[in-house]
């Protein structure tokens, strides 16, 4: 695997790739790599000849009091993991590279409604750091695929109607989450948490699976299913930024009638904040 830091080493790189014939596939990522990430890159080497990870802490959709600043690097594991996944390319920009005239008078994208509340209501102005900067990368890799996980499963939406609203001819793959034995989702901040909190954190998912098993089992009074859900997750010591059930697609608040529903949850451990999210298809006859 090469790793490449400019725009300019990145395009002579991947043109080179395509000029061989070779399908180009892409996993964005912020590094601090886990085997969520692993996991992401083995699926887009299953779909492309030509596998690029780009490892970029994007300032643009950080918060002022978000933890851009603390958020771990950790470049050589993360050529490590790349490489024993089967990555060819990293692609590491510094902020220059990526922003070569300040992100003040930076070009923005926005992605409209599937943007709109859960972690968007909570992190104005996250989604469109996140759209603008994988447009960025779209634009330079020009892949042909593009590996996302589903554990952000609002950030996969607005992906993927980014492209469909944008015309562009990319493929966007789901990566389903990659769980620890207990439950815990793998991400880069359940490196914040303390032993004990680390023990508590599988009740997120928890949650979400009892509200799903009461969902499968024909309950549709969602306001009730979330404050029962609410109750669980406070006595487990988290303290709850939203839990909702949305319809899966369009992620507008479910509907008695929707059948293909997902249940979102942030809440914070500590000082740390986690997302998870469950998504089920309930049978025409429930
Ligand atoms: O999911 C992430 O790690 C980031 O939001 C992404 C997609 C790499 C954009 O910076």
């Amino acid at each position: 695997m090469i790793t490449l830091t400019t725009v300019r080493e990145l395009r002579a790189a991947v043109s080179q790739a395509r000029r061989e014939g070779k399908r180009i596939g892409l996993v964005p990522t912020m590094g601090n790599l886990h085997a969520g990430h692993a996991a992401l890159v083995e699926r887009a080497a299953r779909h492309a000849d030509f596998v690029v990870a780009s490892v970029f802490v994007n300032p643009l959709q950080f918060g002022p009091h978000e933890d851009l600043d603390k958020y771990p690097r950790s470049l050589a594991a993360d050529q490590q993991r790349l490489t024993e996944a089967g990555c060819h390319l990293l692609f590491h920009p510094g902020v220059e590279d990526m922003y070569p005239d300040g992100m003040d008078g930076q070009t923005r994208v926005s992605v409209p409604l599937v943007s709109e509340g859960l972690c968007g209501g909570s992190r104005p102005g996250h989604f469109e750091g996140v759209a603008t900067v994988v447009s960025k990368l779209f634009n330079m890799v020009q892949p042909d695929l593009a590996v996302f996980g589903e554990k952000d499963f609002q950030q996969l939406a607005v992906i993927r109607k980014l492209v469909r609203d944008l015309n562009m001819p990319i493929e966007i793959i789901g990566g389903p989450t990659v769980r620890a034995e207990d439950g815990l989702a793998l991400s880069s901040r359940n490196g914040y948490l303390d032993q004990a909190q680390r023990s508590a954190a599988p009740a997120l998912y928890r949650v979400l699976q009892g509200l799903a098993a009461d969902l499968r089992g024909g309950r549709r009074d969602y306001p009730g299913l979330i404050a029962e859900g609410l109750l669980h997750l406070s006595q487990a010591g988290f303290r709850t930024d939203y839990l909702e059930i949305r319809e899966a697609t369009s992620l507008r608040p479910a509907a008695v009638d929707d059948r293909d529903l997902v249940i979102l949850a942030a809440a914070y451990m500590g000082p740390t904040r986690l997302i998870d999210n469950l998504a089920l298809s309930l049978p025409q006859s429930l």
